[in-house]
């Protein structure tokens, strides 16, 4: 029953390659609506910036907030794609112990923004920028924000945010230029003239950013963690003269095969019918999607003795790294299973994992059909995120899927991991934003 069942799955869950030209054609086609301004699952939004020449300098504040946890950090551009990072300061949002959580519907704006300041501040006052704290003369230290949600913008320094995502439900921020909740909550803490927000981008536009700044032939940048979303270099964007980074936001996009567990997440999400991409990919979700499978394969009996624990009857309950411990046989210890269920656990795992792979993999060949359509030119994606990074196989899917769904006289499409660049590409966006010439 139990081979039955996970054959059943597999075939629910595969991704063939006619999928994967399809997906990326409707994926094509998604695009360049959004781009046009018709009605489309793909937002477009033009971030306002351009690549960056590898040459920038000097020394900023980022802010990057995404999800989970916020991260600030003064960064120094060398030019020659160098940097340095100084005085990190991570905190997470929430904390079981103390009781607090910011990304609830009883936090408002004002508190998470007001949290973030203080990180910005802890940032600063243990630099060599501390003097300007006490300062009433020295200029204002421009600051990049990494702000990885939804927002339109109609140029750089600021960001409407359109929805949250990730289950966040902070109140009081939906609609609202994160911009300014930003530029009042540094006022608020004595250091509005002190920092000076200047550009507002998204984690995948940072990703970019970092990744050029290094490697001119970066042409788009994608996030495979938490969330997912893509970005690349538009050089026919309507309205600009000049090439410019678009985030697709590429979680929202619509035209995907749904299983009944898909169906049954986005039904139980707090965003029911969006990020339907996303919730069939991303970390936040996989874990999710796992365990209602686990779930659904223990109470159908097909999974012997093994009772999943309690604590696995809360939704997120698992994680996208509980399912890394599972796939790397490390959460043995946590998961005292007979071989052959371990077997289906891991089996779940590696589709779920698959799937995901798949589908990132077929849209990022709708982009390279959309800037390339005759595979002329050579690619280069830059990709960031957990799950690109962590999960066992998952970078060799995603290439193997690309090669499948490429034509085989295609370009050379080169595929590179660019971990941990969001704090300084908010820096290169600042720095950008203090350029002249700016889009
Ligand atoms: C957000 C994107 C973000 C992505 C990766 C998605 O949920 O909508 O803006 O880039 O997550 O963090």
């Amino acid at each position: 029953m139990l081979k039955q069942a996970l054959t059943q799955l597999e075939d629910n869950l595969s991704i063939s390659k006619t999928h994967i030209l399809t997906i990326a054609s409707r994926f094509q086609e998604h695009m360049e609506q959004g781009l046009s301004g018709n009605i489309s699952s793909l937002k477009m939004f033009p971030s306002y910036l351009q690549a960056p020449r590898g040459n920038e300098s000097g020394t900023f504040l980022a802010l990057d907030f995404g999800g989970s946890n916020a991260r600030a950090a003064v960064v120094d551009l060398k030019g020659e794609g160098k940097f340095l990072q100084f005085n990190r300061v991570v905190r997470s949002l929430s904390n079981p112990d103390s009781g607090y959580d910011l990304r609830a519907s009883d936090v408002t704006g004002e508190e998470l923004f007001d949290f973030l300041a203080g990180i910005v501040h802890k940032a600063l006052s243990v630099s060599s920028f501390s003097p300007v704290l006490n300062s009433s003369t020295s200029k204002p230290v421009s600051l990049g924000f990494a702000f990885s949600f939804p927002y339109h913008q109609r140029r750089i320094g600021e960001g409407f945010l359109l929805n949250w995502g990730k289950e966040i439900q902070t109140s009081g921020v939906v609609g609202k230029d994160v911009g300014q909740l930003l530029s009042a909550a540094l006022r608020r803490l004595g250091i509005g003239n002190v920092v000076r927000p200047d550009a507002i981008i998204n984690d995948t536009v940072a990703a970019f950013l970092t990744a050029a700044y290094q490697d001119p032939s970066v042409d788009i940048a994608s996030i495979i963690g938490t969330g997912h979303n893509t970005c690349y270099l538009e050089q026919r964007a309507p309205g600009f003269t000049e090439p410019v980074i678009i985030n697709t936001e590429s979680g929202n996009f619509s035209v995907v095969p749904e299983t009944a567990y898909d169906h049954s997440l986005d039904q139980q999400s707090n965003n029911p019918g969006e990020q339907l991409f996303e919730k069939k990919l991303s970390g936040k979700y996989l874990g999710e999607l796992f365990r209602q499978i686990v779930l659904d394969f223990f109470r159908r009996g097909f999974l012997g003795n093994f009772a999943p624990p309690a604590c696995w009857n809360h939704p997120y309950a698992v994680s996208s790294k509980d399912m890394t411990l599972i796939l790397t046989g490390e959460g043995n210890h946590l998961f005292p299973l007979p071989e052959h269920e371990r077997y289906a656990l891991r089996r779940i795992a590696l589709l779920l994992s698959k799937r995901s792979a798949r589908l990132a993999a077929a849209s990022l060949i709708g982009i390279i059909q959309h800037l390339d359509p005759h595979f002329t030119k050579p690619h280069t994606v830059a990709i960031d995120g957990s799950l690109y990074e962590g999960l066992p196989g998952y970078a060799g899917e995603l290439t193997a899927a690309l090669s499948e769904g490429l034509d085989s006289n295609a370009s050379p499409v080169r595929v590179k991991l660019s971990a941990g660049g969001t704090l300084t590409g908010a820096a290169i966006g600042a720095a950008l934003a203090n350029q002249p010439k700016n889009l």
